[in-house]
């Protein structure tokens, strides 16, 4: 009996519980960084038609939003203002909307890390004064060394809370990208499909479908249908896996967390492989050009020229020649591993 009582206590405290772990990902070293891909989790459902009524119902609410009509739109308005074959339109869609909408938040997410890292030092100094007045007065009233700890550490919490405050550089606005270009893929994604299928709610539908079909180049000259070579979706996970491993060789020290993030973004990275194996070719160019686009903007914000023009302060961690630094380390890991 006790027993049932306690369960509602700990599905409410579990997420706290993740959440301090987790957080803030400031913490150490380097910080966050999460890496810039955009892996679609959530775009698994993709190959479920709409089915069975949970699923299916969910995608149809997905599907009909006002976030997928506008991706349409967008699609359909770059296509009549250039005219363009399909496989060059989707290229340009997704490489306007990655420039204008991605690239600046991923500065921005860099802008936040930098100055969440430059904070460390005055974070240590502060901890360790803290950790000394504290077990003074701890030791004044008698404290026992649980409540010690209590009172030292919603101190730091503050303390900490207010530095992020007052250089406006919450870690939480560092993610604010994955936000954004998580949904963006989704929606561009749902309409893809529905161009392919030729069930979209838009203006000649058929028309569109059969536009696709004669709109690819190379060995997919059909982008309805599935890349049977598997090119397009071993190539995706090719680069995917890229930017894994370009994250995860940064010089700063992980914790537990983000290998543990740099490990499931692999695993979904591989199994994005299939998936794109299963979708209609748009789709698969389209998720292929966006990672594309996502290794370059990674790559892009190493570079110390961009980095000062985008106004990124300089950190310790950053390097003047990372290009060099990156080619080394992959260099090390590939080719000198026995
Ligand atoms: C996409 O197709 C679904 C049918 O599966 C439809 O309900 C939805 O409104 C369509 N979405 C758009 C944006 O056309």
């Amino acid at each position: 009996m006790l027993c049932g009582a306690r369960q509602p206590l700990r599905s409410r405290l579990l997420p706290t519980l993740l959440r301090s772990k987790g957080w803030p990902p400031g913490r150490g070293e380097g910080s966050l960084g999460t890496p810039n891909v955009l892996l679609p989790v959530a775009a698994c459902s993709y190959g479920v038609p709409a089915g069975p009524a949970g699923i299916g119902g969910w995608y149809e609410t997905l599907a009909s939003s006002a976030p997928a009509h506008w991706a349409e739109a967008l699609l359909l308005g770059t296509q009549d203002a250039t005219g363009l074959p399909w496989w060059a339109n989707i290229i340009v869609t997704t490489t306007a909307l990655r420039s204008a909408v991605t690239l600046p938040l991923a500065a921005y997410q860099n802008y936040v890390l930098a100055k969440v890292e430059n904070l460390q030092p005055e974070i240590k100094t502060i901890a360790k004064n803290l950790n000394y007045d504290v077990a003074l007065q701890a030791k004044q009233l008698g404290w026992s060394k649980r409540l010690t700890r209590l009172v030292y550490l919603n101190n730091m919490r503050r303390i900490v809370s207010e530095l992020y405050i007052r250089d406006n550089c919450h870690p939480f606005k560092a993610t604010l990208v994955v936000w954004i270009q998580i949904p963006m893929w989704i929606f561009m994604s749902v309409a893809l499909r529905n161009f392919s299928l030729g069930i979209t709610d838009s203006e000649g539908a058929i028309s569109i479908q059969e536009q696709l079909s004669t709109g690819g180049v190379l060995w997919f000259p059909d982008l309805t249908v599935l890349d049977s070579t598997w090119i397009l979706p071993i190539s995706l996970g090719v680069l995917n896996l890229l930017i894994v491993e370009i994250f995860a060789s940064q010089k700063f020290e992980k914790s537990r967390f983000q290998k543990y993030v740099t490990h499931l973004i692999r695993g979904v990275s591989v199994l994005m492989i299939p998936i794109a194996a299963t979708v209609p070719s748009s789709i698969a160019l389209y998720w292929l050009c966006s990672s594309f686009l996502g290794l370059s903007q990674n790559l892009l914000l190493r570079s110390p020229g961009f980095r000062q023009f985008c106004r990124i302060p300089r950190t310790r961690s950053q390097s003047d020649t990372p290009y060099k630094d990156l080619f080394a380390v992959f260099y090390a890991k590939f080719f000198l591993r026995k």
